[in-house]
């Protein structure tokens, strides 16, 4: 009996014991993503170093993600490919790692496809295999001085992405080129084939293939066209149809690095034709998918079931210049918030609309309206409870040219803490430029050039909508429509807690508006 009880008392003390071991555990699943700067509504990491999104695809009821991976540290280093799924492209489950390096090199990044008819024969049980076709980079050949580091890799996956076998690497060697990277794969039905975009240094290279394993070269664009400043990586290429006019017209997009409208990263478009073996363009202006820092990367979605038909697209919210020294300190870097593409002709030719997707809608929570006013001067918002830095906004300006102060030279908004930190966005009406400014907007000593201010050059008709999503540690603005999106990441050093709407030397009216906070995803 006496031995009993001792038992008993030991098992329990164990138990006991165990408990105080399993405290930080819960304490740390209570903590999940509440660090200070992590995105509530965005996709990031537990923990450690993403950049690019990679290989995104639909299938059987899930949005797939993967990442440009480190498991290892917050640093960029060894890639990897991390992966989540979602339901809705706005709640993600972290899954293992999908791909890690081996004897070819590095897992950089590329695009995954479901191969509906089993065109590589990697099916299985009559059900499609998934393909992820992706870069290897192999750091020895580079460690010796070789150029012909860089090659084309292929894996399959039979059990909905849970599982990635590779297969007959590399599936497309290097033919002598240092950058050689990004391959995008879409099913060009109107020929029956595989088409890859791969990015090559200051151009793109179009391969095709009628299984996947296979690829011969078709053609080249881009020499000497559209903006140069860097090296070109990441492309995407899909058709998007003017819904107004029926129109198909075939978008281009190339992320550049450095040499972006505001400098450092960013990705630029051109709207074109692509007959299956060549892009070619009418266009002449540089187009940029953000003029804001932190938009890098991005593709789009591949596979979208047909009676959705949308193009979606996820972009890296940082940039190369700094993305390694941001102040956080368990992982770094995060998407930006799923957009929909939308072609719209206007008077300035074909633009690429940014619009963020619906389904963010159902985490909308408290809503404040406000009311139609006149701003002149400073007018701050009265928001109560909600939390300017984890919300959607939408405010609805209008020009009133007999107004009896004036058209304003400027007017915005801008979100503050008191702190005397703050983060301005507006329309100079006298020198036609959007902007969005974080010069004061708080930590920025990590790198000299990341307070600063981006603008980009735009011609506003009397009214104009700014649709705003602030989450912890960026900002996501979307004017008129999306016919010019800025995004930009921002450490305060406490959060920013008020906005407040401003019209210079002028006044401005804002019709009826909108803010809701929204509830974290995490
Ligand atoms: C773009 C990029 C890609 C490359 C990957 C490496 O951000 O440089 O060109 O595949 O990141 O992580």
């Amino acid at each position: 009996m006496k031995l009993i009880t001792l038992k008993l008392a030991a098992i329990m003390w164990i138990a006991v014991l165990l408990g105080c071991t399993n405290s930080p555990k819960k304490e740390t699943i209570q903590n999940y993503y509440k660090e200070e700067y992590r995105p509530q509504f965005h996709f990031s990491p537990a923990e450690n170093w993403m950049n690019d999104p990679n290989g995104m695809f639909f299938y059987e009821g899930e949005y797939h993600l993967f990442y440009q991976y480190y498991p290892d540290s917050t640093v960029w280093g060894p890639m990897h490919w991390g992966h989540a799924v979602s339901t809705d492209m706005v709640h993600w489950t972290h899954l293992p790692v999908a791909l890690a390096p081996d004897e070819h090199g590095y897992i950089y990044s590329g695009s995954a496809v479901v191969d509906w008819k089993n065109t590589s024969g990697l099916g299985k049980n009559d059900q499609p295999p998934l393909i992820a076709i992706f870069t290897y980079h192999d750091p020895v050949k580079e460690r010796e001085g070789k150029i012909n580091f860089e090659s084309q890799g292929l894996a399959y996956s039979n059990d909905k992405g849970r599982t990635w076998t590779k297969y007959g690497n590399p599936v497309l060697g290097n033919p002598g080129i240092r950058d050689f990277r990004d391959p995008k794969v879409i099913w060009y039905e109107a020929a029956g084939k595989w088409i890859m975009t791969l990015a090559v240094k200051d151009h793109v290279a179009f391969y095709s293939s009628s299984n996947l394993i296979d690829w011969k070269k078709e053609s080249e664009f881009g020499k000497g066209v559209g903006a140069h400043g860097g090296i070109w990586e990441c492309p995407d290429l899909f058709p998007l149809e003017d819904k107004e006019t029926g129109t198909k017209k075939w978008i281009l997009s190339v992320s550049i690095n450095p040499g972006g409208p505001n400098g450092g990263s960013a990705t630029q478009y051109f709207v074109g034709d692509f007959n299956g073996n060549t892009f070619s363009t009418p266009q002449s202006q540089e187009r940029w998918m953000d003029y804001g820092r932190d938009n890098y990367a991005g593709v789009t979605w591949s596979d979208m079931p047909k009676q959705d038909g949308r193009r979606v697209v996820l972009g890296w919210m940082s940039n190369w210049s700094y993305a390694e020294l941001v102040p956080t300190e368990k992982w770094r870097s995060a998407t930006t918030i799923p957009r929909e593409l939308v072609l719209k002709n206007t008077d300035n030719g074909y633009l690429v609309t940014s619009v963020p997707i619906a389904e963010l809608k159902k985490i909308r929570k408290e809503k404040i309206e406000l009311p139609s006013q006149v701003v002149s001067g400073n007018v701050p918002l009265n928001l109560s409870e909600v939390s300017p830095m984890q919300a959607e906004m939408a405010f609805n300006f209008q020009l009133k040219r007999n107004s009896q102060f004036g058209i304003p030279e400027e007017f915005g908004l801008v979100f503050s803490n008191d702190e005397e930190e703050e983060f301005r966005i507006g329309y100079s009406i006298s020198e036609k430029y959007f902007f969005t400014d974080r010069t004061h907007g708080g930590k920025s000593s990590f790198f000299e050039r990341f307070a600063g201010k981006s603008v980009a050059a735009y011609d506003m008709d009397d009214k104009m909508q700014i649709r705003v999503f602030a989450d912890k540690a960026s900002v996501e603005v979307f004017v008129d429509g999306g016919k010019l999106v800025f995004t930009d990441i921002v450490f305060p050093t406490t959060p920013y807690d008020k906005v407040t709407l401003f019209s210079h030397n002028g006044s401005i009216k804002l019709n009826e508006s909108v803010v809701w906070s929204l509830s974290s995803v995490w």
